[in-house]
């Protein structure tokens, strides 16, 4: 049996595919482990990699803000990603570096137990949700996987990106707002 203690030391020392070659941290997750609300990004970036923390780079901050507008940060929710370890350039992780990492995401969400859980971007959505999802059509839709409630919004990068985005994400966020004060009893908003 995992404790978070013993997951994470066991993560730090992962050598299961070639991204540990290039890394500087192992970047394992941040937030709270007793959180109700899980979200899950793609990998790390520089920042990320330099600090072994994820979302600190400019789509971090805004992440951070994003989470401030329904009265969320990071005492309240768990924050971890796909790949737990910088692909290099920045290049989206190869199905084969997300097929050696997301045992690690798995045992995290055991952990966790969540009850919510908010894919940040396509890469997440495809891999936690489902295997074609379609950000652009599907984002903010609420999906069940063994009884967790999933949805998915566009990742903070690609709203740095394209600012019209910025308003449908904003109804996104209302969303995970009501389904958190339905759904969560220890997340006061
Ligand atoms: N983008 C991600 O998907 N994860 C991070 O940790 C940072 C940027």
């Amino acid at each position: 049996m995992d404790t978070w203690e013993s997951l994470k030391n066991e993560c730090l020392a992962c050598r299961g595919c070639a991204l540990a070659d290039t890394r500087r941290n192992v970047v394992f997750g941040d937030g709270a482990t007793h959180a109700e609300i899980m979200l899950i990004g793609e990998g790390p970036g520089q920042h990320e990699d330099e600090q072994g923390i994820p979302f600190v780079g400019r789509a971090g901050e805004l992440l951070d803000d994003m989470l401030a507008m329904i009265h969320l940060d990071r005492t309240k929710v768990y924050i971890a990603n796909t790949v737990k370890c910088r692909p290099p350039q920045n290049r989206d992780p190869m199905n084969v570096e997300q097929a050696a990492c997301i045992g690690w995401l798995n045992r995290q969400r055991s952990l966790l137990q969540p009850k919510i859980i908010v894919c940040l971007g396509r890469i997440a959505a495809k891999e936690i949700i489902k295997e074609d999802f379609k950000i652009t059509q599907e984002h903010g839709q609420w999906f069940e996987r063994q009884g967790v409630a999933m949805t998915a919004v566009y990742h903070p990068a690609a709203l740095l990106r394209d600012v019209n985005k910025r308003p449908e994400t904003f109804e996104d966020l209302k969303s995970i707002q009501s389904r958190v004060r339905a759904l969560c009893e220890h997340t006061d908003l």
